[in-house]
């Protein structure tokens, strides 16, 4: 009955990273630099609010677009921290922030328009646009530090330009956008008919400056969708908290659809959120903290290995060339894995513009970190001297 299936569905393909991750369960023992989330624990006082929301029935359904408390407490965090102003119906407390890129590109997107992603890029955005039959443009990142700036945007658009996704700080090159760069993309787009689909997951997790949203620059919050959530800021991955932030007259659309598809996030999840949100607006600095010192371990280390590095500025990765040993970023990382033990993700899983890079992660901790890139070390010697 294959033939039965949506021909959309049938050409997207598996995760370049699920895929690897399938390689390294083959191979026992080997130390793990792959993974795309905290290795914090979720901080006690959001646990305990989630056992009280137990504990207290607090189990059915909530509205559609999230408990009010949550979504107003969304609105706090987010005004004192990045100088966003939404409403309460202004936000939808969505399934991670996947939901929230699914639901933004199904809201938008129609057959034939056309999606700009900057090159490399995280693995959720092309086949959820691709499922909306929109035509998915990569932006070349890898001149400009990995960078979407205005001048390299203008190539891409086009009559067809439906969204362009912002994705800063990035997974997985740790790249962000200054003020500066956001005032020029956006003197470029606040004159155009493109919405921003800003993907600022990672906002918590910047090691120069604070963060900033292209929202907050002039002209831009009524045409940008800014999905955040509390996935990597508060080490809460499973569970499944994502924030969408719109003008209400696209939040209104896109809450249909998020209605329809899932009803409401869970409602235990929400009362920790709300946790985490009002008691929990600094649980990210120690994280943070411990994830600058990997970062700057990790950087060191690869320099001292001769190996090109864009020092990230936020998010958990680095992504080094190995693009001078002549061989596929797969191969690379398969040879790490299968003869020295080391998995690391190939950069092709992040769009062909990925190719020649590998992504490390330092959401692990230091020892693990030192003996990944010991091996990795190792590795990179033998294949000079032979
Ligand atoms: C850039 C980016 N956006 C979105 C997500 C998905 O986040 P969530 O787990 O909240 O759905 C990830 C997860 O790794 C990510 O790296």
């Amino acid at each position: 009955m294959e033939h039965l299936l949506n021909p959309r569905v049938k050409n997207i393909e598996i995760s370049g990273i699920r895929q690897f991750s399938n390689l390294v369960s083959q191979v026992p023992g080997a130390i793990s630099l792959t993974l795309g989330q905290p290795d914090f624990p979720t901080p006690e006082h959001i646990k305990e609010a989630a056992v009280r929301a137990i504990a207290d029935n607090r189990t059915g359904y909530t509205a559609n677009a999230g408990l009010e408390e949550l979504r107003k407490a969304a609105c706090n965090y987010v005004a004192s921290r990045y100088d966003l102003h939404y409403q309460s119906n202004e936000v939808i407390v969505t399934i991670g922030a996947s939901e929230a890129i699914d639901i933004a590109f199904r809201s938008v997107l129609t057959e034939g328009s056309e999606v700009i992603l900057p090159g490399p890029v995280y693995p959720g955005y092309e086949p959820a646009a691709r499922l909306c039959g929109a035509k998915v443009l990569f932006a070349d990142t890898t001149k400009t530090g990995f960078r979407l700036t205005a001048n390299v945007l203008k190539h891409y658009l086009s009559p067809k330009t439906r969204c362009v996704v912002l994705p800063y700080p990035s997974n997985p090159t740790g790249a962000v956008l200054s003020e500066s760069e956001l005032a020029e993309l956006a003197d470029l787009l606040s004159g155009l008919d493109v919405l921003v689909i800003s993907d600022e997951i990672y906002s918590e997790l910047t090691f120069t400056e604070r963060h900033h949203s292209i929202a907050a620059q002039p002209g831009m919050r009524e045409r940008t969708v800014v999905i955040n959530g509390l996935s990597k800021s508060h080490a809460m991955t499973g569970w499944r908290i994502g924030l969408l932030f719109a003008p209400e007259p696209l939040a209104r659309h896109m809450l249909k659809v998020h209605q329809y598809n899932v009803s409401c996030a869970s409602s235990i999840s929400q009362h920790a959120a709300i946790a985490a949100l009002t008691e929990g607006q600094d649980d990210a600095l120690p994280m943070r903290e411990e994830y600058r010192w990997r970062r700057d371990y990790a950087v060191d280390r690869l320099r001292q290995m001769g190996l090109p590095v864009e020092p990230p500025e936020g998010a958990f990765y680095v992504f080094p060339s190995v693009r001078e040993f002549g061989m596929s970023s797969w191969t690379f990382a398969e040879r790490l894995l299968r003869e020295h033990g080391v998995a690391v993700v190939p950069g092709s899983a992040f769009s062909r513009l990925g190719e020649g890079y590998v992504r490390i992660s330092y959401a692990c901790g230091r020892s693990q970190l030192a003996a990944g890139l010991d091996r990795l070390e190792a590795f990179v010697n033998s294949l000079r001297r032979s």
